[in-house]
């Protein structure tokens, strides 16, 4: 087989057989498929498409491409929720212990924030002491003692997605649906969950920015897991604005704590029951979150779960040095309250990274003090940005330039739940 045929077969609008994939797949994973090679596959794969078949052949051969993890020896059903990411979205962090209170077992692999989205591993090592990477074994051992792990995936879980992924990155070649929806199912299926929950963002925050994209990625990967065996559904949710009032690593966990204890933001309370409810209804588990919320169960979890990875659960978070309030220029309704800027200011504060390699700040961010559709006072605190370095707050206020609207074109929020596929 030869990799300029396989390009070429893309480039111009064929089918790929399945044996041109697996080849070119594996090929890439070995080095013997140059990088300028799978980068031209790539965008003729954006450009081009694939049809239903040649999306599953591709997501078999990067599951192929390393190991399948295996929870058999558990005694209760595995559940997981994977979200395309968002601005605020730290809903992996109470949910995952809520699961495990109700009964399921839930292995998490999560990964970390690039550009203005935020990523669970990042946010869970603000905790002083937790670790993010654990051997086989001790994700196993953490899962059969708590109910719920939340780790790092380890190198060998499709590496071939991993090294697709790092080029599509720097190639322009992320926004495809096939090529997003076999990244997100080979690591899922390969994570050897029974049961699965997608929560796709869509909106300004998200890589969907319209309901109809969203609706497609969904279903590709619902039929993508259902071919697999795994019992999956998708939510398409509201990403148009923040998750919640926190947006950063350290004021996320805190968030996630108070949603833990039974408060917390009615949003981020709304989308974490009706995701472990779906989770547990996948996996035929009969639970009642709300119960495991009011009587501190789901809390408990959290902490032997946060213990079990070196974390101390009562230890004080990390919190950054300079602050700057944000008031709102007029009275009015707050009609829009823009996810990516907001996103992109958390981002510029130290939040997030640039490169995969930089470090995050854990206390940065931006605390919001009212919600999209509150009235609000002229010169009431809107907001507060977080910084270990006042320097970074020009760069943060320009990009919440435009982000907030007050008593502008009410055009309507997305509901927060918009659909189930
Ligand atoms: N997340 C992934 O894991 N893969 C993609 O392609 C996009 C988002």
């Amino acid at each position: 087989m030869d990799a300029v045929d396989v390009i070429v077969t893309k480039r111009d609008g064929r089918e790929l057989s399945t044996g041109q994939i697996d080849w070119v797949v594996d090929a890439y994973t070995r080095g013997v498929v140059a990088d300028e090679q799978m980068s031209a596959l790539a965008m003729a794969i954006l450009l081009n498409g694939m049809n239903r078949g040649e999306i599953a052949d591709w997501t078999q051969a990067m599951i192929r491409s390393g190991s399948r993890m295996d929870w058999s020896g558990l005694p209760g059903r595995t559940t997981d929720k994977h979200s395309t990411g968002g601005v605020g979205d730290k809903i992996t962090l109470p949910l995952a212990p809520l699961v495990a209170a109700c009964g399921g077992y839930v292995p998490q692999l999560s990964g970390r924030g690039l550009g203005h989205t935020g990523g669970t591993l990042d946010k869970l090592e603000s905790i002083p002491g937790w670790r993010a990477s654990l051997s086989g074994a001790e994700m196993l051992g953490v899962l059969g003692e708590t109910g719920a792990v939340i780790c790092a995936a380890g190198e060998g879980l499709a590496p071939a997605d991993r090294k697709l992924y790092a080029l599509r990155d720097v190639t322009g070649t992320v926004e495809s649906i096939p090529l997003i929806a076999s990244s997100i199912m080979s690591k899922k299926i390969a994570e050897g969950t029974g049961a699965l929950v997608l929560d796709v963002k869509v909106g300004s925050g998200a890589f969907m920015k319209t309901v109809e994209r969203a609706r497609e990625l969904a279903t590709t990967m619902v039929e993508l897991g259902t071919d697999a065996g795994v019992r999956t559904v998708a939510l398409l949710t509201a990403m148009d604005r923040p998750l919640g009032r926190t947006v950063g690593n350290a004021l996320e966990v805190a968030e996630s704590v108070e949603v833990l204890a039974g408060g917390g933001p009615s949003d981020v309370v709304e989308l974490t029951l009706r995701l472990a409810n779906e989770m547990l209804q996948a996996a035929g588990i009969d639970g009642d979150p709300e119960r495991a919320l009011r009587d501190g169960s789901a809390m408990d979890v959290w902490r032997r779960m946060i213990t079990a990875q070196g974390g101390d659960p009562d230890a004080p978070l990390p919190v950054a040095a300079e602050t700057l309030e944000v008031t709102a220029p007029a009275s009015g309704v707050l009609t829009s309250l823009d996810a990516y800027g907001v996103g992109l200011a958390a981002w510029r504060l130290g939040a997030g990274r640039a490169r995969k390699e930089d470090p995050v700040s854990f206390g940065a961010g931006v605390v919001l003090h009212a919600a999209l559709g509150e009235t609000v006072r002229r010169g009431q605190p809107l907001m507060t940005l977080h910084a270990d370095d006042a320097s970074r707050f020009e760069r943060a206020l320009a990009a919440l330039d435009g982000a907030y609207v007050i008593d502008g074109d009410d055009a309507g929020a997305l509901p927060l739940v918009i659909d189930r596929i």
